[in-house]
């Protein structure tokens, strides 16, 4: 090696450290998951981070201390692009504060994030929905989300009725926001296959994302294939179902994380029981919004894009389904609007 040789050796090499240095500093501004493109031009990152806390017997469970804010920092640290909450999870305000923090830091900018927020059931009238919009963007500090979706197709009034107001009057509401820029995309939330077809036939805008409970125990063969059919990117909440013990619902009689198929499964690929369900969903296709505020499982949950999974095991995992719901929304039943079969409450 000539002594220029060795010069330019050395120089590669302090370079390549550099570069490691700046890789190792900078890590949490390296995105983990790939992208669905939607039907509108944007796109959304096909792994989120769910921030609804649940319910216990006293109802909806508020965040303690920082516990949100701090779970969504770690996540965008760990290559999360993506953030679901709700104006009903009450956890606007901490996802919000962790995205500034993070962009504060130089991890990401506003525009790398994909944020997503929901209308509640109170504000189905047209003209509730822009207000309500912006009461979101005020709790979460934003002045756009990336997408907002009409949480159920259930339209209540404060005292507890129901507000008959026809869904396409709450989508013009919808399409209005999109229009004003608050948000960039839209669309539907437990909405049925019927009750989208009627968004369709007299929507301006068409929904781009549908957001439905989908797992192991409710795979939504059928609603899949139809939004594949109508250009409508699928998310799955309650990604885990009622594999956990403290995940929602009791789920009795479904498949728990201990199944001796599911652990032998996670021991060849050296993943655990959630990583291999959340990659099954991601090899169908859909999006997914595993919820967690431990930080060891949220880095869990987004290790899961270096394996496939055999179409022996993805066989076996289909074998799972059993069409059992873990939110079925019981407590409206009795709404003409409820759009689940009521033969599951
Ligand atoms: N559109 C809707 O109507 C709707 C309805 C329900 C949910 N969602 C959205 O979907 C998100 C996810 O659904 P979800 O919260 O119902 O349930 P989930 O994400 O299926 O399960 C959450 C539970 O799993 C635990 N967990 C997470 N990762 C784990 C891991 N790797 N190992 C072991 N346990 C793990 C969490 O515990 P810890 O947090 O204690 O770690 C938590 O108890 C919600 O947060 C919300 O954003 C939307
Ligand atoms: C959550 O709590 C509310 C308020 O107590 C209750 O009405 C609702 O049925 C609960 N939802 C679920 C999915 O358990
Ligand atoms: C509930 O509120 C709606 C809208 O304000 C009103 O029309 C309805 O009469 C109220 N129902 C009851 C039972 O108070
Ligand atoms: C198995 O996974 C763990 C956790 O990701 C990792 O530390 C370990 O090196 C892996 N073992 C093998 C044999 O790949
Ligand atoms: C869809 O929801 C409507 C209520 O808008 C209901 O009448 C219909 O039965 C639901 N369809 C299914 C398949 O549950």
């Amino acid at each position: 090696m000539s002594v220029t040789a060795v010069a330019r050796a050395a120089l590669c090499a302090a370079l390549l450290t550099t570069a490691a240095l700046a890789g190792v500093l900078t890590s949490g501004s390296v995105p983990k998951a790939p992208y669905l493109e939607l039907n509108d031009g944007h796109r959304l990152p096909q792994l989120g981070l769910g921030t609804w806390l649940g319910n216990s017997s006293q109802g909806r469970i508020k965040p303690q201390g920082h516990e949100v804010q701090q779970a969504a920092e770690w996540a965008i640290a760990a290559g999360y692009r993506h953030i679901d909450t709700a104006r009903v999870y009450g956890t606007e305000p901490q996802v919000g504060a962790a995205i500034r923090e993070a962009v504060r830091r130089g991890d990401v900018k506003r525009e790398d994030l994909f944020v997503t927020t929901k209308l509640w059931n109170d504000r189905h009238a047209r003209e509730a929905v822009v207000p309500a919009l912006r009461e979101s963007l005020a709790a979460l500090g934003l002045d756009y989300v990336d997408l907002y979706l009409v949480h159920w197709p259930i339209g209540q009034f404060a005292n507890g009725s129901y507000d008959p107001t026809d869904h396409l009057s709450t989508w013009r509401g919808m399409e209005e926001a999109r229009r004003l820029g608050l948000a960039r995309s839209i669309g539907l939330s437990n909405f049925n296959q019927s009750q989208i077809e009627g968004i369709l036939a007299g929507c301006e805008v068409k929904p781009a994302v549908l957001q439905v409970e989908m797992n192991l125990n409710l795979q939504q063969e059928s609603l899949r294939a139809y939004c594949s059919s109508r250009g409508i990117v699928l998310t799955a909440y309650t990604p885990f179902g009622s594999l956990l013990k403290g995940g929602a619902g009791a789920g009795a009689g479904a498949t728990r994380v201990d199944d001796p198929t599911l652990v032998e499964m996670a021991g060849r690929y050296n993943k655990t029981v959630p990583q291999i369900v959340l990659r099954y969903l991601m090899e169908l296709g859909v999006a997914a919004i595993p919820k967690t505020i431990t930080k060891q499982r949220v880095e869990q949950n987004i290790d899961i894009f270096d394996f496939h999974l055999t179409a022996a095991d993805r066989a076996a995992l289909r074998g799972f389904d059993a069409g059992l719901r873990t939110i079925a929304g019981g407590r409206w039943a009795d709404s003409p609007q409820y759009p689940f079969e009521r033969s599951e409450e």
